[in-house]
């Protein structure tokens, strides 16, 4: 059969950058297409030129084929009439408008008064999302809503737009397990119903589970397809990276017992009047010590982000921490900073990074103190250590000097991570510090935060994914609404304790992906 999308020889180049080049694949209708990559391979590139967002470069050997014709896509609506549709991992739906309306937007139905027609729009918004099995309720407005549920909501507009190939960028990396599941079985049905799907993880798992064909992006080039059935991980981890893979890092020297460096002391949210959504926290108590991983566990909406915003004096608060037994008075992130604390946050677009900025500045900034003199900043020294922090987390950019948004969305969090390592604070949280980082860079974050902790660098890690909490931490603490619900050694965790206690009734949803 004759697939419905092909991409031909596609190639872009940006300023300095040849993002891909002679990039070809091909998807049928019901057929799932995982492309993966490193981090910075062309995988989003490749996308935003399917979806229209970008030109390929010109070549009278590059062709978009859909459904027998070519095509030269011109903009986002033009590929959305065409029947392709993108979920990017940055969600767009407009968080003060329904469900209903979302998925309506800019095409809302008319009453004969020229009114919007809030009938229809709720009455096929249900079909909808009865059709796709969804439970959600259609006047909740968009914000309320789990990153998850907001997900379902995209892509039941894509396929209200008779969506024929749909495109999802890491849909899962923010997801809970339950989520992912739910989002298994929807690509599934998607399937069934002959619809064509690119699916961008680095969670090879997730490919093994849903993906028919995967096809392999390196450095721009493409170096082959093969049907999922004859893949193995080895196979796929060595056309990604062509290089020997540090082995995926374990934790294995225990942690000795020393000072306590910061202890929260029944910490709690103040809640604003008329404050959306969020998670109360009730009475979080616990210490950390010098050289010690500690590992915040649970589920999307627990109250690990609260805690660790509390932490880092981005909210008023309740309850006490001290830091080396001194009473801390935070009110900003400054006296946060100020104290030693550092925060390497998971939503690097609203706090970690200044996009606009260069790799540079976004590395040096909050440190210049410690690299000038006088005012002066010593900018051999800056370019220096800006160097040597995108060779240790090998950042893929032409330069320091290149802003920082034209970077792929792993290279970014790389930024973040080096900026944090540039302040040196006694105290490091990391909340998802590997959320779409690729396999081999991965190793190295994490090799490089077992290094800091043996430097005596306490760290907080926040992650969803069982495996690096449980490879990393000497000690795992699991919230669940908003409190506590348990706590485990190196020694005693494992992922069927953790779970269970992150659910709480015991009940255990699907296989964890
Ligand atoms: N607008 C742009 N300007 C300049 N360079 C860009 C731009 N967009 C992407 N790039 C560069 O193109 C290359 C491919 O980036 P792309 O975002 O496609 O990678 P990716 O495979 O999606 O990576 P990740 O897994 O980190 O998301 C990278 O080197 C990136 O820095
Ligand atoms: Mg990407």
């Amino acid at each position: 059969m004759e697939p419905y999308l092909k991409m031909v020889n596609v190639s872009k180049t940006f300023p300095g950058v040849r993002a891909l080049r002679d990039v070809s694949l091909e998807v049928a209708r019901g057929e799932v297409l995982a492309l993966i990559g490193e981090n910075g391979a062309g995988k989003s590139t490749l996308m935003k030129v399917l979806t229209g967002v970008y030109r390929p470069d010109n070549s009278p050997d590059t062709k978009i084929i859909i459904d027998g014709f070519e095509i030269s896509i011109e903009s986002p609506t033009h590929a959305r009439s065409r029947g392709i549709s993108i979920i990017y991992q940055e969600l767009a739906t407009v968080s003060n408008l329904t469900v209903a309306e979302n998925i309506f937007l800019a095409r809302e139905p008319l009453t004969k008064l020229g009114l919007i027609d809030h009938k229809t729009i709720n009455r096929c918004s249900r079909e909808l999302l009865d059709s796709l099995n969804m439970d959600i309720n259609l006047k909740s407005l968009v914000g309320e809503l789990s990153l998850g549920q907001q997900m379902m909501v995209e892509i039941a507009k894509a396929i209200s737009y008779d969506a024929k190939i749909l495109v999802m960028d890491e849909p899962t990396a923010s997801l809970s397990y339950k989520e992912t599941v739910t989002l298994m079985n929807l690509i599934r049905d998607m399937k069934a119903k002959g619809i064509g799907i690119i699916y961008i993880s680095h969670r090879l798992e997730e490919i093994f589970e849903i993906a028919d064909r995967v096809t392999i992006l390196r450095d721009g080039v493409s170096v082959g397809t093969l049907p999922v059935a004859e893949a193995t991980k080895e196979i796929l981890v060595r056309k990604m990276v062509d290089r020997d893979l540090l082995d995926i890092f374990v934790k294995n020297e225990s942690f000795t017992q020393s000072e306590v460096i910061l202890k929260a002391e029944n910490i709690r949210n103040i809640k604003r009047k008329n404050e959306l959504g969020g998670v109360q926290l009730q009475n979080i108590s616990f210490e950390l010590r010098r050289g010690e991983i500690l590992g915040f566990s649970g589920l999307v909406g627990s109250g690990r982000t609260e805690t660790m915003e509390l932490l880092f004096g981005m909210h008023p608060y309740k309850g006490d921490i001290y830091l080396s037994g001194k009473k801390l008075h935070m009110k900003s992130p400054r006296d946060a900073i100020d104290a030693g604390i550092g925060f390497a946050t998971e939503d690097r677009k609203q706090l970690g990074l200044v996009l606009d900025m260069t790799v540079r500045e976004n590395i040096s900034l909050p440190s210049l103190e410690s690299i000038s003199n006088m005012q002066l900043v010593n900018k051999t020294k800056e370019r220096e250590i800006c160097k040597r922090h995108v060779d240790t987390l090998s950042i893929k950019t032409p330069s320091t000097e290149q802003a920082t948004i034209n970077l792929s969305g792993g290279n970014q969090q790389k930024v973040v991570l080096a900026k944090w390592l540039q302040l040196a604070p006694r105290v490091l949280i990391v909340d998802e510090p590997t959320r779409g980082i690729d396999i081999g860079a991965k190793a190295e974050v994490h090799s490089l935060l077992t290094e800091l902790a043996s430097k005596g660098v306490a760290i907080i890690l926040v992650s969803s994914e069982l495996s690096e909490i449980l490879a990393m931490s000497d000690r795992i603490i699991v919230l669940r609404e908003g409190a506590i619900a348990g706590e485990f050694t190196q020694q005693e965790a494992t992922q069927d304790k953790i779970i269970a206690c992150a659910f709480g009734s015991g009940e255990i949803i699907g296989k964890a992906v």
